[in-house]
């Protein structure tokens, strides 16, 4: 069973069918790897986490064959090792479901649910998965801080708490209060494109889950 179902967090069925060009993406993986998980991915999360970190989608290759957010994915080697530094993860992650590996305190969704083709979702499939964001959020009442990798998933947070948006631009590292009680960090997504041409080291990335780590400690 999932963390979201245990926690009953708002998740779109296996067969979720919303958005024509992902459905007839996941059919195409579902007749060509049957054995993938080939379907929405839940959120990953500990009981009544203080953090939630929104990503873009699930890669082709990891989560969406994995069922887990960011396993499997590049992107998730970065982002479990850094949890796991900054205390918001603890276990050996080896980028399989059933590795052990356990949030603290901290939870880890997608904007987008399914995976989309080349990564790259359209407007219409953030704005029909944005209902799950925005429901997951306020399902979990402990949250403290939100982290948005990249600025899709910056915008599609903004939109779920049903902020203006122009009043919180995105840049790495900074820190919003979109709502009292909730702020909001921005990173630059972890992605191999983003890591590869530098425009994000992982030092700049571990200056942002320090930033969250004081922040959640100030809070508590
Ligand atoms: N894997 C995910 O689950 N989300 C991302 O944003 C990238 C990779």
């Amino acid at each position: 069973m999932s963390s979201s179902a245990l926690l009953k967090l708002p998740d779109p069925g296996r067969d979720c069918p919303s958005c024509p060009r992902l459905v007839a993406f996941r059919e195409t993986h579902r007749a060509l790897s049957p054995d993938w998980h080939n379907a929405p991915v839940p959120t990953f999360a500990a009981p009544r986490p203080r953090l939630l970190i929104v990503g873009l989608a699930p890669g082709l290759r990891g989560a969406n064959k994995t069922g887990r957010p960011f396993t499997g994915d590049y992107a998730g080697d970065l982002l479990y090792e850094t949890l796991t530094d900054f205390g918001f993860a603890r276990g050996r992650y080896q980028a399989r479901p059933d590795d052990g590996l356990e949030l603290v305190d901290a939870a880890i969704t997608n904007a987008v649910r399914c995976v989309p083709p080349e990564n790259k979702p359209v407007g219409a499939e953030i704005r029909n998965c944005l209902p799950y964001l925005s429901e997951t959020i306020e399902a979990l009442p402990s949250l403290v801080c939100l982290v948005a990798l990249g600025r899709i998933a910056h915008d599609a947070t903004l939109s779920a708490l049903g902020v203006r948006r122009a009043a919180y631009p995105f840049g790495h590292n900074a820190r919003h209060d979109p709502r009292a009680g909730l702020a909001l960090f921005d990173s630059y997504h972890c992605s191999r494109y983003n890591t590869n041409t530098g425009r994000l080291t992982r030092e700049m990335f571990r200056d942002v889950f320090a930033a969250v780590r004081a922040e959640i400690d100030a809070a508590s």
